[in-house]
């Protein structure tokens, strides 16, 4: 990119990014709703400042093609079940992790009850969200509810998150590893392209390809985050570094190096902006922000 394609895709991201930040303040319940504790806990990590990809994701894919339909709702639904998975993922009982988003992590600030508490709060009202904001368009809200609840059942997020802790007695193979990456990480990444899409009045087939493109990012998006574990410093990733190989997890680099892990996120990377080309509509921002999420540093 050419540096004022580089100023624009800053400029870009970052009034996505705020326009997430003003509407989780305005839809989220006030930190005094009683009980005060639970809801000051949901916001505690809510708006801690996370890099809000995946709403930036939903947003880029709603931008593609011509919309009626308010895209903000589902991005803050998007974030809610994100930080829901994080808060627990952060518990002793899991990856037991003190610091999040450059914070102590929702349990240390709080306490464990609380974490889990705001957590299942957070799942829940992001689907009822959905329900709630979209209930005009019924065809949509119904479709923007299946991908999120379907990215996060059994099956995927929580199917990931059980095989990333089974993962952590035996040796990795491949076969797991894929199953974790493309779980744990990918589902909910896909789930935010398709919702974007949905909100759109593109082509019913769009979401196929969306579902492509989402494969190929979230598994170059977990590849990083592995990456970033192995390589970075706390202070920059707002979490602890090293943690992996603590904990014995299931990772590229623990499976195939630092190297080889970052060719495989560049192929991913690579594999999903050639989709988005073929898909076309308004697709230079999702193009630049896919090249972007593989140089990220937290
Ligand atoms: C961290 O997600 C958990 C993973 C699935 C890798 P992010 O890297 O998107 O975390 P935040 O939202 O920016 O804190
Ligand atoms: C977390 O994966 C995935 C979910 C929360 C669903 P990680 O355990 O690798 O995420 P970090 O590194 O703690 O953010
Ligand atoms: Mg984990
Ligand atoms: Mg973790
Ligand atoms: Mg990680």
């Amino acid at each position: 990119m050419s540096t004022t394609e580089i100023t624009d895709f800053k400029a870009t991201y970052q009034q996505y990014q705020q326009k997430v930040e003003n509407a989780i303040d305005a839809i989220m319940p006030a930190a005094d709703t009683r009980p005060a504790v639970l809801h000051e806990a949901m916001r505690y990590s809510l708006q801690a400042g996370g890099k809000r990809i995946r709403p930036v994701l939903l947003q880029a894919a709603h931008a593609m093609f011509p919309s009626q339909l308010d895209p903000m709702p589902a991005c803050v639904a998007l974030e809610c079940l994100h930080t829901y998975s994080l808060i627990h993922d952060d518990l002793p009982c899991m990856d037991d992790s003190d610091l999040r988003r450059g914070r102590p992590t929702c349990h240390k600030q709080f306490d464990e009850e609380t974490a889990l508490l705001a957590g299942d709060a957070l799942l829940t009202w992001s689907l009822w969200l959905l329900a709630e904001k979209y209930q005009q368009a019924p065809a949509t809200a119904v479709g923007l509810v299946r991908d999120l609840g379907d990215a996060a059942g059994s099956e995927k997020l929580i199917g990931g998150q059980m095989e990333d802790l089974l993962g952590e007695r035996d040796e990795p193979t491949p076969e797991r590893l894929d199953f974790i990456h493309r779980n744990k990480t990918g589902a909910l990444i896909t789930a935010s392209l398709t919702m974007g899409i949905r909100l759109t009045d593109a082509p019913a087939e769009t979401v196929e390809v969306m579902r492509t493109i989402g494969h190929h990012v979230g598994l170059a998006f977990q590849i990083i985050d592995d990456i970033l574990d192995a390589t970075a410093d706390a202070e920059t990733l707002g979490k602890p570094v090293g943690a992996d190989a603590e904990n014995n997890k299931s990772t590229y680099p623990a499976l195939y190096g630092l190297e080889a892990s970052r060719a495989k996120a560049h192929e991913h990377s690579e594999a999903a902006v050639s989709a988005c080309e073929k898909l076309g509509g308004n697709n230079a921002f999702l193009i630049a922000l896919i090249r972007e999420m593989e140089k990220r540093v937290n």
